[in-house]
């Protein structure tokens, strides 16, 4: 992502850090700029015509090694319910489940924005609802933004959260809160449906979102809905005109198993390197090869 210049006054406090002008900020090669990712940053990319990229995380040392990446959103999802706790979608965790969960990227991220997801029915009742469970996620979660899902319909809520000073990241599309309602996990926003998430993204950026994020839409759609906001775009499954990308982490690095979405691009085989890991241990132990000499007091 292109860090906003020296010369934008309006992010002059937050101007990151020249390379190489602190301890572990030698310069690299190629790739993000080190200092703070903030909300202009990201705004700043759409406005360049740059990317960035986002992740999730649930806890501290992924956390630590995605922000020594560079990745420049560190997404505490309530995919965790079903990457974390075991359930089986994202719909059961709670915000007292995700907090501590939040609270641990946010220690451990010293770069990346970190945006928290507020989960099934913790928003949904009111405007009320929503503001108590956003001011939870920065205050005891320590995150910079939330996320939520949905339409226009929730624009007065975003407006609310806004108004409170909540930075809100709005999620249209797919949205795997709504699975059942949805009839499953399915490609929104086809043919003439394109024209609802257009006014669904218009509706919440104007209500003050700083960035639409979008699931599982059609490439075209997607870079429409990005054309018709100011605001940058993220894209899961939305093709690459938005102005960002995120994965879930687990997906990206190969640690779960089963079928992969399409839109999912394995740079790695966690699973099978844990697995490999973990069998080497265990035969070790068994065969009374661990520990050895070196590892005994
Ligand atoms: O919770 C999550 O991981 C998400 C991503 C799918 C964007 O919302």
């Amino acid at each position: 992502m292109a860090s906003s210049s020296s010369s934008d006054s309006s992010v002059s406090a937050d101007v990151p850090a020249p390379y190489g002008s602190g301890p572990g900020q030698a310069a690299p090669a190629s790739g993000p700029k080190p200092g703070k990712v903030r909300i202009h940053h990201l705004q700043q990319a759409k406005k360049d015509g740059t990317k960035f990229a986002m992740l999730t995380a649930y806890e501290q040392y992924t956390a630590e090694i995605f922000d020594a990446a560079g990745i420049e959103v560190l997404l505490v999802g309530d995919s965790a319910s079903n990457n974390v706790f075991g359930n089986e979608t994202s719909l059961p965790v709670t915000v007292d489940e995700l907090l501590p969960l939040c609270r641990a990227v946010a220690r451990s991220a010293k770069r990346a924005l970190v945006v928290a997801d507020l989960p099934f029915g913790s928003y949904e009742v009111s405007a009320e609802q929503a503001v108590s469970a956003g001011v939870r996620f920065l205050k005891e979660g320590l995150a910079h933004a939330v996320k939520i899902e949905g339409g226009a319909y929730y624009a007065p809520t975003v407006r609310a959260m806004v108004q409170a000073g909540i930075p809100v990241m709005a999620h249209i599309g797919f949205t795997p809160q709504s699975e059942h309602a949805l009839g499953g996990y399915r490609v929104q926003g086809r043919g003439d449906d394109a024209q609802r998430l257009i006014d669904d993204a218009v509706a919440l950026a104007d209500a003050g979102a700083f960035c639409v994020l979008m699931e599982m839409v059609p490439a075209d759609t997607a870079a429409a809905v990005d054309a018709a906001v100011s605001v940058p775009t993220v894209g899961i499954g939305a093709g690459k005109e938005t102005t960002g990308q995120v994965l879930v982490w687990q997906d990206m690095a190969g640690l779960r198993g089963g079928r992969m979405a399409k839109f999912v691009k394995q740079y790695a085989d966690l699973r099978s390197t844990l697995l490999d890991a973990a069998t080497a241990y265990g035969d070790d132990v068994r065969s009374g090869q661990f520990p050895g000499p070196e590892h005994s007091f």
